[in-house]
C-alpha cells in the first residue's frame, strides 16, 4: 500500500528515501539520509522523470505501478545518468515495453555503458537544446545543462505549469519526512546547511556551468522547481536562486572565519583556539573551528564556501602536511574555491614548513588574498606566538 504525494493535479512524487545510508557516493556522510526523487505525470501521455538509486528501486517501481493503475508508461525522461538516478532504467525498459526513453545523445551512450539493453536505439527519442515534447495538456522544453553535474545532463521545463525538473540542481542531502515542499519546513534552519553541503561538494567545482544554467533559467517563467534530491520549491524561488548565484560565483554568503586545524597532541589546536578567542574579542561573530580529524571535509568545505575567511593551521608531519589537512586542502582546490582571504598557522617540532606546502596546494585558486601574518610554532604556543596570533586576529578583524 502506498500513499504518494500529489504535487499538482496530475503530477506526483514517486521517489524514495534512504535513511540507512552512511555515505552518499560512498564519500559524504548523510546523517539525515537522502531522497532520490522521481516524478510521474499523468497527462494524455504518461511521463516519468528519472528513476532512482537501487536502494529504493523496489519501492519506487511499486509507486509507479500503483499510480499508473494499469495505464501504459509512455515516456521515461532521463535527465542524468549517475547511478543514484538511473539504477532502474533497464528495469523500467523491461517492465514497460512500450515506453520510450527521452534523453540526450550523451545519455544514450551512458545507458549502453551501464546496461545491456536490447534494441535500445528503437526505444530512444534523442533530444537536445530547445527540443520540445507535447504530452497532451503539457508542453516540455529540454534545456541542456552539461556538467551540472555530469556531461549528459539536461533539465526539463513544463511551460504549461511553469515547472522546472532540475536534475541535480537545487537538490539537497536529507531524507524527505512527509513535508515535500520547502515552504512546509523551516528551510533556513533545518535544510540550508545540508543544501549548501550538497551543492558545494557535489556540484561546487562547476560554478561556470551552473551560471550558464541559471542564465538559461532566467528566461523561463519558473513557478516550481522539482529537483532529484531534497524538497520541491513552489515559493521563495528568488531566495533559492540567490543562494545558487552566490555559491556558483564563489561569492561568500557572509563575513566569517573558518579555522581548520590539523593537530596531533593539541598544541596547534591550542593556537587555533587562542586565535578564535582573539577574533571574538575583536567583535567577529561567525567563527567556525574544525579539527580536520574529527569533522568530515565536506562540512568544512561547505563552510569555506559560506564564509569570507579561511584559516588553515597544521603541524608539519613527516616533513609534509598533516594527512587529514592535506586531504582538506586538495578538496578546497578540487572544488575551485575562490574569492577568499586565506591565512595559515604552522607548527613543527623539527622544522616548521607546513605553511609553504599548504600554500602550494592552493596556489592556483583564483582571487585569493593570503595574509602575510604567519604564526609559527615550534612545538607549542609561547609568548612570541601569542603576539603573532594577535597580529593575525587584528588583520582578519580589519577585513570584516
Ligand atoms: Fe544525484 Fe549527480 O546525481
Amino acid at each position: 500500500m502506498n500513499y504518494l504525494r500529489k504535487i499538482t493535479d496530475d503530477l506526483y512524487w514517486v521517489g524514495g528515501n534512504d535513511r540507512r545510508i552512511a555515505l552518499f557516493e560512498n564519500v559524504y556522510p548523510v546523517p539525515r539520509g537522502v531522497s532520490y526523487n522521481s516524478y510521474l505525470l499523468l497527462d494524455e501521455k504518461t511521463v516519468l522523470f528519472d528513476t532512482v538509486d537501487r536502494s529504493v528501486s523496489l519501492r519506487y517501481r511499486d509507486n509507479v505501478a500503483t499510480l499508473l493503475n494499469g495505464r501504459p508508461l509512455d515516456y521515461l525522461v532521463v535527465q542524468h545518468m549517475e547511478p543514484d538516478h538511473c539504477s532502474a532504467v533497464s528495469d523500467m525498459l523491461r517492465e514497460y515495453p512500450e515506453m520510450k526513453v527521452v534523453c540526450t545523445a550523451k545519455a544514450v551512450a551512458m545507458i549502453n555503458q551501464f546496461y545491456d539493453v536490447e534494441n535500445l536505439a528503437d526505444r530512444v527519442i534523442t533530444v537536445g537544446e530547445g527540443d520540445t515534447l507535447s504530452t497532451g495538456r503539457h508542453q516540455f522544453t529540454f534545456v541542456t545543462a552539461p556538467m551540472v553535474h555530469w556531461p549528459e545532463v539536461m533539465v526539463s521545463f513544463d511551460s504549461t505549469d511553469g515547472i522546472l525538473f532540475s536534475a541535480d540542481a537545487f537538490g539537497s542531502f536529507g531524507a524527505i519526512n512527509g513535508n515535500l515542499f520547502a515552504d512546509e519546513v523551516d528551510y533556513e534552519k533545518d535544510w540550508l546547511d545540508d543544501s549548501r553541503r550538497y551543492y558545494t561538494n557535489i556540484v561546487g567545482k562547476y560554478g561556470a556551468q551552473v551560471q550558464a544554467l541559471l542564465k538559461k533559467a532566467a528566461g523561463l517563467d519558473i513557478r516550481m522547481i522539482c529537483p532529484l534530491h531534497g524538497l520541491v520549491w513552489r515559493k521563495d524561488l528568488a531566495w533559492l536562486l540567490e543562494k545558487y548565484n552566490a555559491w556558483s560565483t564563489y561569492t561568500p554568503e557572509e563575513k566569517g572565519v573558518v579555522i581548520a586545524v590539523g593537530s596531533i597532541y593539541g598544541n596547534t589546536e591550542t593556537a587555533a583556539d587562542i586565535l578564535a578567542g582573539m577574533l571574538a574579542e575583536k567583535g567577529v561573530r561567525n567563527i567556525r573551528l574544525y579539527d580536520v580529524s574529527a569533522t568530515h571535509s565536506s562540512y568544512i568545505l561547505a563552510d569555506a564556501f559560506r564564509f569570507s575567511h579561511v584559516v588553515l593551521a597544521s603541524i608539519t608531519y613527516n616533513s609534509g602536511i598533516f594527512s587529514n589537512m592535506e586531504h582538506l586542502l586538495h578538496e578546497l582546490a578540487a572544488h575551485n574555491l575562490q574569492n577568499r582571504t586565506l591565512a595559515f598557522i604552522q607548527n613543527g617540532s623539527w622544522a616548521a614548513t607546513s605553511a609553504k606546502q599548504m600554500q602550494a596546494i592552493l596556489a592556483n585558486l583564483k582571487n585569493m588574498t593570503v595574509l602575510e601574518q604567519l604564526p609559527t610554532l615550534k612545538s607549542s604556543v609561547k609568548e612570541p606566538q601569542l603576539a603573532e596570533l594577535q597580529a593575525l586576529a587584528d588583520a582578519i578583524a580589519a577585513g570584516m
